[in-house]
């Protein structure tokens, strides 16, 4: 079976997918700074696969280290690209740290891929790319236009697209996968991997358990006059085991040689949006915990309502987002719950 390699594979997205590929037979290198996850998750995936990766505590902005990993695994087929730095708001702060990290390792990445003739990446990408759609563009698909990102996060996350696009121009024999994420949350069924935030979560679900959990005093819903039902925010909320199973039909297509073209672009969400407050309510409804929240003024910079259309990934790359949302918010409680027993 062919090696994978897995580029910020303890991370959350990185570790359930590590899982979906381990099951479906293949081998998998892990290569991981740890700079936002725990080497403990290997132990979460062995328990689930009964099978550890191979592990490398390396930087992937390392062009040395990263030219081992390739020298001792001379069989890897095709590399995931998840690691990157992801705060939004911290991005503002230290941009030059996010450019540095994110494209600085992907540039890395690609160079030591063409010395080892790898020539098939697929990259995470996001749903950020598009910025606020308009009305003739929701459901967001992928011909969608690109806005100008509104934080360097987002901005690397286009630039990436943009250097995977250049090198392939001028490498025919590269080929790409470009897959844009919309709100992954969720964890897996066994709640032996999650999401670890670190410090005050930024993003609405590990906030919302933390808040459960009694961690945290109330959970603050950013704005209810927007121009939504509700008058809350929309986002496409997709559950992260089905998004790690949507990268292995995405290596399957490399591997297999089905590609249309040599840099595909599929969008990985449900095609259903869901407000703030119907999260909110439909986690209460389910895990039957107290919740308790209060609506505050507008976040700076939210997007007011954003869902994908994902037609060309269900038709295409053979894959949906199939598990409904009272599940995926019982996962995340269950792994919430996990982790306290932990302490
Ligand atoms: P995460 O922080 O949990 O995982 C990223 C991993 O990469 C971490 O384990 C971190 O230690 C590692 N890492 C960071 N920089 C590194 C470097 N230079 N060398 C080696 N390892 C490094 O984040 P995630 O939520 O799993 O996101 C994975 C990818 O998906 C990221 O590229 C992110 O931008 C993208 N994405 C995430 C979301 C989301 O909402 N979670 C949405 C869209 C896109
Ligand atoms: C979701 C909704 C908030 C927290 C961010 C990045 C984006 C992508 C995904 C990587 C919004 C509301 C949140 C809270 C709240 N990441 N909210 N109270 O904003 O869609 O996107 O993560 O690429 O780039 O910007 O996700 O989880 O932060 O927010 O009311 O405490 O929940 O206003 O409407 P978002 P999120």
């Amino acid at each position: 079976m062919s090696r994978i390699l897995v580029t910020g594979g303890t991370g959350y997205i990185g570790s359930h997918t590590t899982v979906e590929l381990m099951q479906q037979g293949y081998d998998v290198t892990v290569v991981d700074n740890l700079s936002n996850s725990s080497v403990d998750v290997l132990d979460g995936i062995e328990a689930i696969v009964g099978k550890r990766p191979q592990f490398a505590n390396v930087d992937c902005n390392d062009y040395n280290a990263m030219d081992k990993i390739f020298c001792t695994y001379p069989d890897i087929k095709a590399v995931i690209h998840f690691a990157a730095s992801k705060a939004v708001g911290e991005s503002v702060e230290k941009p030059l740290m996010y450019y540095r990290n994110n494209i600085g390792s992907l540039i890395t990445l690609l160079e030591i891929m063409k010395q080892h003739d790898v020539r098939n990446i697929v990259f995470s990408s996001s749903c950020t790319v598009y910025g606020q759609p308009d009305d003739e563009h929701l459901p967001v698909g992928e011909d969608a236009p690109i806005q100008k990102a509104l934080s360097p996060y987002g901005n690397t996350k286009q630039i990436n697209e943009e250097i995977i696009r250049d090198e392939a121009h001028a490498d025919s024999n590269l080929h790409a996968i470009l897959l844009r994420y919309f709100n992954p949350i969720g964890a897996h069924p066994s709640a032996l991997i999650g999401e670890l935030p670190n410090g005050v979560p930024q993003n609405l679900l590990p906030f919302v358990t933390q808040t459960a959990a009694g961690l945290r005093k109330e959970l603050k819903v950013f704005g209810d006059d927007y121009n939504t039902p509700d008058g809350s925010c929309i986002r496409d909320y997709i559950y992260v085991v089905d998004l790690a199973k949507a990268h292995v039909k995405a290596v399957e297509r490399m591997l297999e040689g089905k590609a249309d073209e040599q840099v595909e672009v599929f969008n990985l969400g449900t095609g259903r949006g869901l407000s703030v407050l119907e999260i909110v309510r439909t986690f209460i409804d389910v895990t039957g915990v107290n919740l308790p929240y209060q609506i505050v003024g507008r976040r700076e910079g939210d997007i007011e309502q954003v869902w994908a259309n994902p037609k060309k990934a269900n038709e295409v790359l053979g894959w949906r987002a199939e598990t409904p949302t009272r599940d995926i918010l019982a996962s995340a409680w269950k792994w919430q719950c996990h982790l306290a027993e932990k302490k």
